[in-house]
């Protein structure tokens, strides 16, 4: 996959239409099914992210953009899908929980320490996936291809987040949301 086939396929990559996105929501469900149903996954419905988006919303945006970014292109799906659903893992009310640390430098490690404690050790391409998605309000850029593109993919999602973009989403979103929940009922 060159990159300027990559390019063409954006379109493709940015379409929130729900038609014709059957197959990808049940893979992507498939690929993240143990991280969807853990009521510590979903507990972040509860927290607040960018105005009135919750983390958990925010996190399976941007996960499932990083998800058809990997298809277009020879990445490692599967773990940088997971690795982009536990990108913001880190279980808290920013707003209101301050630590030493800037949110924007500390919630990083957070996410990584989290994602180990509830769903095992992570692989240093995930590793660094997460530590490194802030780039580049810090000096680290990713070390690889998923950890660009999920870098990429998170500021693209905040950026709908505050021009009220990302409602488009929603239709998949409530989708995967009831895919996740009833398999794990079943
Ligand atoms: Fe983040
Ligand atoms: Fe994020």
């Amino acid at each position: 996959m060159s990159f300027r086939s990559f390019i063409t396929d954006i379109p493709d990559i940015m379409n929130l239409d729900i038609s014709g996105e059957t197959e990808n929501i049940m893979n992507f469900c498939k690929i993240g099914e143990d991280i969807l149903s853990h009521p510590r996954y979903v507990e972040m419905k509860g927290y607040n992210h960018h105005g009135t988006v919750s983390c958990h919303y925010h996190s399976v945006f941007v996960a499932y953009m990083t998800y058809k970014a990997c298809l277009h292109s020879d990445c490692n799906t599967v773990e940088a899908t997971r690795a982009a659903l536990l990108h913001d893992f880190y279980l808290y009310d920013w707003h209101i929980v301050k630590h030493d640390e800037y949110h924007a430098f500390y919630h990083p490690k957070e996410a990584k320490k989290n994602a180990e404690i509830y769903f095992g050790k992570l692989t240093g391409l995930q590793s660094d996936m997460i530590l490194a998605h802030m780039w580049p309000m810090h000096l680290m850029p990713p070390k690889s291809k998923e950890g660009m593109i999920l870098t990429a993919a998170d500021k693209i999602c905040a950026s709908c987040d505050f021009i009220k973009l990302s409602e488009k989403f929603k239709p998949i979103y409530d989708r995967i949301d009831e895919v996740a929940l009833h398999d794990a009922c079943n």
